[in-house]
């Protein structure tokens, strides 16, 4: 094994001073300051960061944070203005030293005109046809997961089915088989994780060897649909290459579609199943008419949203005036999605989870504008169709034990679901 090199070793210096610097001062923000923005970040009030939310907009439309020249909103109004402006962009927000280059997350660190070209080549994957054509497999799928379900009849249903359903979907989709499901959750629990930000050395090493394990398996994959096409994505990538995609941005747009399709629906299926639990009145309903499971997803989108934030930064050459205060050039707005989704002036009694309500589909669990997420639709589909089996296999499920909450900012979700069904009043499968 080499020594480390003089340029490595202050590299990591710079980051663990950076990383404990920031870290140090956020927990300062909210255990001496009492900062909201702070405390909806960190133990112990990161289970609920709601009532956090709820201060910020008492203190206006866009509030100073703690760290200088970054402002954040939970104004819906706000928030869309800012995901849809095009003086502001995401180029450079992830954009960390020598020791997390590699961090690429393709599209969403991207600006047009090469936002522009990348999606074109992923967007058709996602249209309504591709969709009507997933669901019969997903429905299969859900069922298979159940039927193992409930045979156990005491499960963490995060790991029997919230999280094996969107990695099994998104590789078929992708065209990857194969698929080890532990290996996979883990790195997209790590790959998801550096949305907050790379949490220690050893968070850095694991993402490097999570990238080299996806890179590994990917690079043959493509090789391989190029001279042999199939109908999957990545045969539609290996087409493109070199016209739309280069090869050194295929990888990189792999990996998001990966970590991107199931990081994010392992949380919604999560969160939907956690607040059906804590709302029974709600449950019973979704179990009389299992058709409502598609608003229940819309409404877990606009209430406990798996991903609560994103940034952007301001890219015009003069300061504006936005929200009241005046922004510099690079300067960093949080809209924080999760916070407009309880926008009082759009949605009414907005602290009520009711999966009926008409309004829901208004919330940004999927930002707005050019970054819109890609995968909403194989999202939505792969929530419902899961929440609408499990209201009809599993018509008596119970939470079996305390649910514990991912001490993470941006991603939210549980870190397990315990419950149990009795086997007796679980449904068989319906037959085909
Ligand atoms: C509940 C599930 C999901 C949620 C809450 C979610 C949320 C988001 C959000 C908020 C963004 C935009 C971030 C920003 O504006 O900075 C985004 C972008 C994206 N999402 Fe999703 N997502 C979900 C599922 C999926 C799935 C299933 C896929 C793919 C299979 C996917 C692929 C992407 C991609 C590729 C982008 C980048 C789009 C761009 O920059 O143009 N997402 N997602």
């Amino acid at each position: 094994m080499s020594l480390p090199t003089r340029a490595e070793l202050s590299a990591k210096a710079k980051f663990l001073s950076q990383l404990y610097l920031t870290r140090g001062y956020l927990h300062y923000a909210a255990r001496v300051r009492g900062d909201a923005f702070a405390k909806a970040s960190v133990f112990p009030w990161h289970t609920d960061p709601y009532p956090q939310y709820e201060r910020l907009r008492a203190q206006g439309p866009l509030t100073k944070g703690v760290i200088k020249g970054v402002f954040t909103t939970v104004d819906h109004a706000l928030c869309k203005q800012v995901l849809t402006r095009r003086d502001f962009g995401v180029a450079g927000r992830d954009d960390q030293d020598a020791l997390d280059r590699q961090g690429d997350i393709s599209l969403l660190q991207l600006d047009p005109p090469d936002h522009t070209r990348i999606r074109r080549v992923a967007a058709p994957a996602f249209t309504p046809r591709r969709m009507a054509l997933y669901e019969q497999r997903i429905e299969a799928l859900m069922h298979e997961l159940a039927d193992e379900a409930v045979r156990a009849d005491r499960f963490d249903l995060k790991k029997l089915i919230a999280a094996p359903l969107p990695i099994s979907v998104i590789s078929q989709l992708l065209g990857v088989d194969d698929i080890d499901n532990d290996a996979f959750t883990r790195y997209g629990n790590i790959l998801g994780g550096l949305l907050d930000g790379p949490q220690s050395l050893r968070h850095m090493r694991e993402a490097n060897e999570a990238r080299s394990a996806l890179r590994e398996m990917f690079v043959p994959l493509i090789e391989q649909r190029r001279v042999d096409p199939r109908e999957d994505m990545l045969s539609t990538l290996a087409q493109h290459e070199g016209e739309a995609i280069s090869a050194d941005e295929m990888i990189p747009l792999c990996n998001l579609l990966l970590i991107a399709g199931f990081e994010t629906t392992v949380n919604l299926i999560g969160n939907a199943i956690h607040q059906l639990m804590r709302h029974r009145d709600q449950w019973r309903r979704l179990v009389d008419d299992p058709s409502l499971a598609a608003g229940a997803i819309e409404e877990t989108l606009r209430y406990d949203p798996p991903v609560q934030m994103t940034s952007r930064i301001y890219q015009g050459d003069e300061p504006t005036e936005i929200g009241g205060m005046m922004l510099r050039p690079g300067g960093v707005i949080i809209p924080v999605l999760a916070g407009a989704g309880r926008d009082p002036q759009v949605f009414t009694d907005p602290q009520r989870y009711d999966i009926t309500r008409q309004d829901a589909s208004g919330h940004l669990a999927f930002s707005a504008g050019i970054h819109y997420c890609v995968g909403a639709p194989l999202a939505k589909l792969e929530a419902t169709v899961a929440l609408r089996v499990i209201a009809e296999r599993m018509p008596d499920l119970h939470l079996d034990g305390k649910v514990e909450i991912r001490e993470t900012r941006v991603i939210r979700g549980v870190r397990s679901l315990p419950v149990r069904v009795t086997a007796d009043v679980a449904a068989a499968r319906p037959a085909a």
